[in-house]
């Protein structure tokens, strides 16, 4: 069983990319909404979210976590992760792997304040290709939104739209730095373009789930997943059965942290 979490609905995103990926692990997914957004909290609090977030999936039992918050692998990059009895998939640490052999010069990394202030992206795209040109671009305005269950409307477009327009010249790549922003997709597409391509980091840690499921050997499962956050169950109930389209999973509530 996997263990994925997010500060609430972004996930999904990586949820999906699993599901596609075709890894059929059963999955818990923890959305820990008493805290969203978490692109505005301090390093020393994301800290203290991730030990709790990896320590609550721990105590439901999964073999392994794929993390699905990219603000808490870059607190993770800079301070430590804390250590767990099962691996932990780093979602920047595989999309900066990603990176090696790319055709692109000048990427655009578009994620939360915090992640942008650790720098992490950028590290980890030049680990990978030093010839690339990265800009980190902080999109404050996107996850409310997205939370808000607002993601088709006019503000969000808006809202991308002013986030594209952050973006320097010749960028040919953006980089969804932030696990909410794919369901934003529709408006990024329209305001970039086809001729910027746009990379959702899911897709690369869908793949090395999928190997980590080989190498663990575990069990098949039977993709089925149990959702649980510890904001609003009902709100967040009606998010996962539109943004996932599964109409089995269990929701369920946990007491506020
Ligand atoms: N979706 C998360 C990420 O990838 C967190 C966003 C937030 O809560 O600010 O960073």
């Amino acid at each position: 069983m996997l263990g994925l979490y997010d500060s609430g609905l972004g996930g999904l995103t990586v949820l999906a990319a699993l599901r596609a990926a075709g890894v059929d692990q059963d999955v818990v997914y923890f959305a820990d909404q008493a805290h969203v957004p978490y692109g505005d909290k301090s390093d020393a609090q994301l800290h203290g979210y991730l030990e709790e977030n990896l320590a609550l999936l721990g105590g439901l039992g999964v073999d392994a976590v794929v993390t699905a918050c990219n603000t808490t692998c870059a607190v993770a990059e800079r301070y430590g992760w804390p250590a767990t009895p099962f691996p932990v998939l780093d979602l920047i640490a595989t999309a900066g792997r990603s990176f090696v052999g790319t055709p692109h010069r000048r990427v655009a990394v578009v994620a939360t304040v915090a992640t942008v202030r650790s720098g992490a992206y950028a590290r980890a795209i030049r680990a990978a290709a030093p010839q690339v040109e990265v800009a980190e671009v902080a999109a404050p305005s996107l996850v409310p939104i997205v939370e808000r269950g607002e993601a088709d409307s006019a503000v969000a477009r808006t809202a991308v739209d002013a986030v594209v327009a952050q973006l320097g010249p010749d960028v040919d790549a953006l980089v969804y730095g932030c696990t909410h922003y794919p369901l934003l997709d529709r408006w990024f597409a329209q305001a970039l373009g086809p001729r910027i391509e746009r990379i959702d980091p899911a897709v690369a840690q869908a793949a090395a789930a999928q190997r980590l499921v080989a190498q663990l050997d575990l069990t098949p499962g039977t993709s089925s997943t149990a959702y649980y956050t510890n904001g609003d169950a009902e709100a967040f109930e009606t998010a996962v059965r539109r943004w996932t389209g599964d109409t089995a999973g269990r929701v369920s509530a946990l007491v506020s942290r």
